[in-house]
């Protein structure tokens, strides 16, 4: 028992611990959920990797803009300030988004947590590896690089996973950086400088985490500054019907409004002393109806029960941009970073996407091509020789219609990326 409880220490959960082994037993990285040991032995050619991105599906891709975008930087100099090249310019991106498996803001709520864990690690491991499916075919192709850092897009996958992936890279020795959109998200609560209180909107699994009132208030006090009430609302629609999906029909404002009311009478209900001033956006997707949200906001100062209660102006904090700035920050930290003039191992970003494997597995498909909901929350950890899902180039005809729209209309850079 004891031996037990020290393990448990050691590694965390055995799920987690159950893929750390599994990879080490499996060195050449042929197999499920491994990659290849000895691929950053050499510290110059790491640093010519890409840099891989994930998420729960395709909400990740506003990271990926703001990764793209980044000018806040001297590419020369690393000095604060703007100068008209993109700060990634020398980088490439991978991106995966684990479709088949989203929501993942919804696993909390049916007591999937641990199978949730299992799946973020093995997102990494994804990235880190060679292996991934072709669009048609029997078997893996291993012609995806490694990456020598990982992104995590997703807030949901930040609160359930950030602490097992980094555990595991420590566990197998590499020196790949992680960042996760939470502890970045934090970090821009505490440059937008608020005086007023704090308001998270989120999954309902990131909600239930309790990782950003965690977050921000250790990195405010880190930083010698008093924590205002931080409330959170956590939404199991708006991100839905941010990507249009059939299953939620109103509009995006009248999501909006129904999530910033619970948001500002969970606000009313801790008896704050200022008003409500900073949001978080803390859902891959609120940064798309951010003008949504807002308004929704002005609407109900116009009630006398929130009158007061809510800021007139109020700060908007999109962990998308906090997050690029901290990679950017990382790599040069960790000297992984590309200079000027030098180009990364890929001449081009790629983009992967999961999928049912409708045949093998015998499993329906919903809409938006993710597995059935039953089945979905009805898995367990602990299959490393199983997959349900495959891992596919991404193409725009994958895409169901609404997300396809969004993403050409909203997030330009990555659209140009994506159909070069
Ligand atoms: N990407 C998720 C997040 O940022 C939202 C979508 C989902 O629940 O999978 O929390």
């Amino acid at each position: 028992m004891k031996a037990l409880a020290v393990l448990l220490l050691f590694v965390g959960p055995l799920h987690a611990g159950d893929l750390i082994e599994h990879v080490r037993s499996h060195p050449d990285g042929k197999a499920a959920f491994t990659f290849e040991a000895g691929a950053w032995s050499d510290a110059e050619a790491t640093r010519h990797l890409p840099i891989g991105v994930f998420d729960s599906g395709i909400g990740g891709l506003t990271v990926l803009e703001a990764l793209l975008t980044l000018d806040v930087f001297h590419n020369d100099t690393l000095q604060p300030g703007a100068d008209g090249v993109p700060d990634f310019a020398q980088e490439r991106f991978i991106y995966f988004g684990d479709q088949a498996n989203m929501p993942y803001g919804n696993y909390s709520a049916v007591n999937r947590t641990d199978y949730l864990r299992e799946l973020i690690v093995k997102d990494a491991i994804f990235l880190l590896g060679r292996r991934a499916w072709p669009v048609q075919g029997e078997t893996p192709l291993y012609t995806k690089p490694p990456v020598k850092a990982i992104v995590i897009a997703c807030n949901t996958a930040t609160a359930y996973g950030l602490e097992d992936i980094r555990k595991a890279l420590a566990a197998w020795k590499l020196p790949v950086i992680v960042v996760g959109v939470v502890e970045a998200g934090a970090r821009g609560v505490l440059e937008s400088n608020t005086t007023g209180g704090i308001g998270v909107l989120a999954t309902v699994g990131t909600c239930a985490s309790g990782v950003y009132p965690r977050t921000i208030t250790q990195t405010l006090g880190l930083a010698g500054k008093s924590v205002p009430v931080i409330a959170q609302q956590g939404s199991p629609t708006l991100a839905g019907a941010i990507e249009g999906d059939a299953a939620f029909p109103d509009s995006v404002a009248a999501y909006a409004l129904k999530e910033a009311r619970a948001l500002a009478e969970a606000y009313r209900d801790s008896k704050p002393q200022a008003p409500l001033q900073t949001i978080v956006l803390g859902c891959t997707h609120y940064p798309l109806a951010k003008s949504e949200i807002d308004t929704a906001f002005d609407s109900l100062r116009k009630e006398a029960a929130f009158s007061q209660m809510i800021a007139e102006q109020r700060l908007f904090v999109n962990p998308a941009e906090a997050t690029a700035r901290e990679l950017f920050r990382e790599l040069a930290r960790s000297k992984l970073r590309l200079k000027p003039g030098e180009t990364c191992a890929l001449d081009r970003g790629q983009f992967y996407l999961s999928v049912p494997r409708v045949e093998e597995v015998g499993i329906q498909l919903t809409a938006d091509g993710s597995l059935d909901k039953d089945y979905k929350y009805s898995r367990s950890p602990g299959q490393m020789d199983f997959e349900d899902t495959k891992n596919i180039p991404l193409t725009p005809d994958l895409l169901p219609a609404n997300s396809l729209k969004l993403v050409r209309e909203r997030l330009p850079a990555v659209w140009q990326s994506l159909t070069r």
